[in-house]
């Protein structure tokens, strides 16, 4: 079931999320979070930061898992999803790193890094996930065509991906690497609560296939129909073609 909430500009977006986020952090003990990368989510970050620096919140209970991380880049790599996370949260709050998890894109054998981290994941329930979403409606490296059994797997990156995340890489789609590990669709639904968030006109069919299209593995998101608790958190722009 979707709770659609539509805001006038990221702040606020990044407000709301936080408003379920902290609902959480609240009422469990022990809370396991799933945590995606990008820009979207970065907001959301700061706000846990900010909470953790004025409230005095302590974060030292948490798990996190992440989605997903590139294949072939080392995690102390500037662009890695490793670094990427502990330089828009983990190193600001007091979460002890062995509480963190990150999926390995490193070595030789990704597809064992993927089913090591599903086990490590499966032992353990998710209280919120936090997703993103692709403009092709990709969730994490769930591109279109991923089934909708699929669990943490090595996934090629789309032509479209590459481009969308060239950004990243001084926009150089040849720097992007094309592969990643990832979680797979069955292991984000088996979160309790699913907060997704999506910003800017080129997500706007992306958030139109998920909430009104038909459920298909053309439209990785629109799986989130299936799901009994999911707030999407949208800008004017993103909800264009599902406001009414
Ligand atoms: C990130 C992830 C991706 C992003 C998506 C949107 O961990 O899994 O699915 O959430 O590509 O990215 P942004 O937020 O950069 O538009």
């Amino acid at each position: 079931m979707f709770k659609k909430i539509i805001c006038k500009n990221y702040e606020e977006v990044s407000l709301e999320a936080f408003k379920v986020m902290k609902e959480v952090l609240e009422t469990e003990k022990a809370p396991v979070l799933g945590l995606a990368t990008g820009s979207t989510p970065v907001g959301l970050y700061k706000n846990m930061i900010k909470d953790h620096k004025e409230t005095g919140r302590s974060y030292k209970d948490i798990l996190t898992f992440n989605l997903d991380e590139y294949v072939g880049l080392p995690k102390t790599h500037a662009q890695s999803y490793w670094t990427f996370m502990h330089e828009n949260l983990f190193n600001y709050l007091d979460c002890p790193e062995e509480n963190i998890h990150v999926p390995s894109g490193e070595g030789e054998d990704p597809e064992k890094n993927a089913r090591e981290y599903e086990a490590e994941l499966a032992k353990h329930t998710v209280s919120v996930q936090v997703l993103g979403i692709g403009s092709d409606g990709h969730i994490a490296f769930n591109e279109p065509g991923t089934p909708f059994e699929s669990v943490t797997h090595v996934a090629e990156l789309t032509e479209q991906t590459i481009s969308d995340n060239a950004r990243f890489f001084e926009g150089d789609k040849t720097q992007v690497p094309t592969k990643a590990v990832t979680m797979g669709l069955a292991s984000i639904m088996r979160a309790k609560k699913i907060i997704l968030i999506a910003t800017g006109a080129n997500k706007a069919d992306a958030v139109y296939g998920m909430l009104r299209g038909e459920k298909t593995i053309e439209c990785p998101a629109s799986i989130l129909q299936d799901h009994a608790d999911v707030t999407v958190i949208l800008d004017e722009a993103a909800a264009a073609k599902v406001a009414e």
